[in-house]
């Protein structure tokens, strides 16, 4: 898989394919941050990710979901982010977000600008945004160091 690249993909179940092909090319201790707008798609391509990765029992967002765990056979644990209800970098780390950084596993973070500062360095990038190509059209960029 190239190393940057852009796709548009046509509906979210494009969207959760190329999360599925993405999760190939993870490996322990990545951490990936999912930037864009409401509605662009972070949850479905993590989805994808972690059906990529071996997880069954990914659910789309729950409400009230800070960080949620999952488990795979071959990949370990995967943590997701979801931060948009964070207010400020103090608020993401009394939630423990130092401990998490720290384990290993992969993390998945929506929402990761409001803890731009505390990203770590050396992270894959993935901006998505609504597409004027067709309604339910997105605009994916992968960024990876
Ligand atoms: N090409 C597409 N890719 C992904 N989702 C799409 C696409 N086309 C339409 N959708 C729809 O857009 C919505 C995307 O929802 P999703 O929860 O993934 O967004 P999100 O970026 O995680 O939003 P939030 O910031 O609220 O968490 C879903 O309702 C999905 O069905
Ligand atoms: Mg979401």
């Amino acid at each position: 898989m190239e190393r940057d690249f852009s796709v548009t993909t046509k509906n979210e179940d494009e969207t959760i394919l190329l999360g599925v092909k993405l999760a190939s090319s993870l490996m322990d201790g990545d951490v990936v941050a999912l930037y864009g707008d409401l509605g662009s798609g972070k949850t479905r391509l993590a989805k994808g990710i972690c059906r990529g990765l071996g997880v069954n029992d990914m659910v789309n967002s729950p409400t009230f979901m800070i960080v949620n765990e999952y488990h795979s056979k071959s990949a370990g644990i995967i943590y997701h982010f979801d931060l948009y209800r964070m207010k400020s970098e103090a608020e993401v780390l009394q939630m423990g977000y130092d401990d998490y950084m720290e384990n290993r596993g992969i993390v998945l973070i929506e929402w990761p600008e409001h803890a731009e500062r505390m990203l770590p360095e050396n992270i894959i990038k993935i901006h998505l945004s609504h597409s004027d190509e067709c309604e339910d059209c997105r605009w994916i960029k992968i960024e990876r160091p």
